[in-house]
């Protein structure tokens, strides 16, 4: 199996980067998980700030593909000090090695430095624990499961 190491998480400045972040996203949420293309491009990414997970993949035989991106999160600013964390993904093959708590890490550090009080965004149902891992929790009264795009979605919230 290939091993991955000196894994960052990048904040995608430049907006030609943006297919990096794509190409993760259609990977999990349109391949894996079968969301439609025009579900996942909502029409929102040019407005949402965007990171990527990046490391060297080790491959069997030894050979080192660097900069290989392996996970991906978007941020969309909502009401004054409100950030939507979204479309947090990370490829089958790099699971469960604490990316996604990475991204979720730097996402966070980033609303911190800038000023958003509050966090807000919709779980897929069965991915809520991950969440709860990262510090997020459903509020009482508004822990409704509800459908979006034809899935269930439960709130959670973190504040900063
Ligand atoms: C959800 C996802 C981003 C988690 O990424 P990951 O890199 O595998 O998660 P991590 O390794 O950072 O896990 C951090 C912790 O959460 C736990 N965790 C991961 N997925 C979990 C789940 N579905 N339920 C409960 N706990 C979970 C891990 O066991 C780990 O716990 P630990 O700190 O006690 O060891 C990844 O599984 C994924 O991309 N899934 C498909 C896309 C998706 O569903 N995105 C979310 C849409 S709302």
């Amino acid at each position: 199996m290939p091993n991955y190491i000196n894994i960052s998480v990048v904040h995608l400045k430049n907006p030609e980067e943006l297919d990096r972040a794509l190409r993760i996203r259609k990977q999990v949420f349109h391949v894996e998980q079968g969301y439609s293309m025009e579900i996942e491009l909502d029409g929102q990414d040019d407005t949402a700030q965007h990171w990527v997970a990046t490391c060297d993949k080790i491959n069997e035989d030894g050979t080192i593909e660097h900069n290989f991106d392996i996970g991906v999160v978007r941020l969309i600013p909502k009401e004054e000090g409100v950030a939507k964390l979204g479309r947090l993904a990370v490829l089958p093959c790099g699971r469960g090695l604490s990316i996604g708590k990475k991204l979720v890490d730097a996402f966070i550090a980033y609303c911190k430095e800038n000023g958003f009080h509050t966090i807000v965004l919709h779980s897929q149902y069965p991915r809520r624990g991950f969440y709860e891992k990262c510090g997020f929790s459903a509020k009482e009264g508004q822990d409704q499961v509800f459908e979006e795009a034809g899935t269930p979605h439960i709130k959670m919230w973190l504040h900063p």
